[in-house]
């Protein structure tokens, strides 16, 4: 329990629910055949949160995001944004309600006849904005995405990066509440998709925007969401804090994902290996940097050894996983792991 605790204490702040979806569902038709493309999604995202969802090709993730903003009209369900039900407004306000929910997508989807500048100027036209309030706007997205020196381009003279930073300008010109990505960073290489990661978590902690995130890349979901969804086949098949889901992935297809980021190597495989007893230690936060480990052995005859160990920092916050081997007798063994639960550490028997 002592690690559920301190997860909880991490993201104490004042919880506004932004975004809440209920039980949506969505079927596509082709002639005779439906094809349930998401089925009883419920998910709630914050004020101020960068949400993800992640899940393999074809569970669902584009339909369940273009959901949020209607791109997609979901067969049965509730969808709330800043509290406004959008399933049952007129063409005209749900128009104005999607000035509040921004979009960029994996390739880009920019005019490819329009400069930089006149990309980023199309949603201020259609809201329409007079000429100098355009340009002055403009102005001010080009230089929080870092291109003030490419306004005059064409797409097809930028990079990947270059031209996900003007979908990115052009989702913000509004001043939406909530950014929807949709792979945004699938089709860049590492070096791209991290700075544009980093963009967005500038845009999230200096604007307040809401990011919901939608990817097949744990790496994305690690660097920069505060919680995480699994989806399979359409379903949500687990949720909750970032950190919480990579130390105890519940789902098959959680797993899957966490192994693409973490050790390939399976300490259980050790079982029956070693003789001493094999545990495993999860920190979080402060606990993380603290002897204890060694306060807990040293006033018995117990010897440790660490099998596998990983100390690291998620969105700031140090975690620590350690297997490690205790070697003495059952009832010090008892009592070291009785010490270790009594400081807050979770502690899992492997043996
Ligand atoms: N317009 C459509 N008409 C019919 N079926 C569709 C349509 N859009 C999606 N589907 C089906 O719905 C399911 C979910 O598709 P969706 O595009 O939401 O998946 P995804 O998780 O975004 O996949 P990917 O990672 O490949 O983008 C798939 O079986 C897909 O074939
Ligand atoms: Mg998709």
């Amino acid at each position: 329990m002592g690690i559920l605790l301190k997860w909880s204490a991490i993201t104490q702040q004042e919880v506004i629910q932004l975004i809440e979806l209920v039980n949506i569902s969505k079927a596509y038709r082709s002639g005779s055949v439906s094809v349930e493309a998401i089925r009883n999604i419920n998910l709630t995202v914050n004020k101020g949160e960068i949400f993800g969802i992640i899940g393999h090709s074809g569970a669902g993730k584009s339909t369940l995001l273009r959901c949020v903003n209607l791109l997609e009209r979901p067969t049965t369900g509730s969808v709330k944004v800043g509290g406004a039900e959008l399933t049952t407004l007129s063409p005209g306000q749900l128009q104005n309600q999607r000035r509040r929910i921004g979009m960029i997508f994996q390739h880009f989807n920019l005019l490819s006849l329009a400069t930089v500048r006149e990309n980023i100027a199309f949603p201020l036209r259609l809201a329409k904005l007079g000429k100098k309030e355009i340009n002055h706007r403009v102005d001010e997205l080009l230089q929080l995405v870092g291109l003030t020196d490419h306004a005059d381009k064409y797409p097809s003279q930028l990079s990947g990066g270059q031209k996900q930073r003007v979908g990115i300008a052009r989702a913000l010109a509004n001043n939406p509440d909530v950014l929807l990505c949709d792979e945004a960073t699938s089709a860049l290489d590492p070096q791209t998709t991290n700075s544009i990661l980093a963009l967005l978590v500038d845009i999230n902690q200096k604007l307040g925007i809401t990011i919901l995130l939608i990817t097949h890349e744990m790496h994305v979901i690690r660097s920069i969401c505060d919680r995480v969804a699994v989806i399979d086949q359409g379903e949500v098949v687990e949720m909750g804090e970032v950190l919480k889901v990579f130390l105890k992935p519940e789902h098959a297809v959680t797993l899957d994902f966490v192994s693409q980021v973490a050790d390939s190597f399976d300490p259980r495989e050790l079982v029956g290996v070693r003789k001493g007893k094999l545990v495993r230690l999860n920190y979080v936060g402060d606990l993380t940097y603290e002897p204890i480990l060694y306060n807990a052995v040293k006033a018995t005859s117990i010897q440790f050894t660490i099998l596998q160990g990983i100390v690291s920092r998620m969105k700031g916050t140090p975690y620590g996983q350690l297997v490690i081997e205790l070697i003495g007798s059952g009832s010090e063994v008892d009592k070291v792991i009785a010490v270790l639960r009594g400081e807050g550490l979770d502690v899992g028997e492997l043996t």
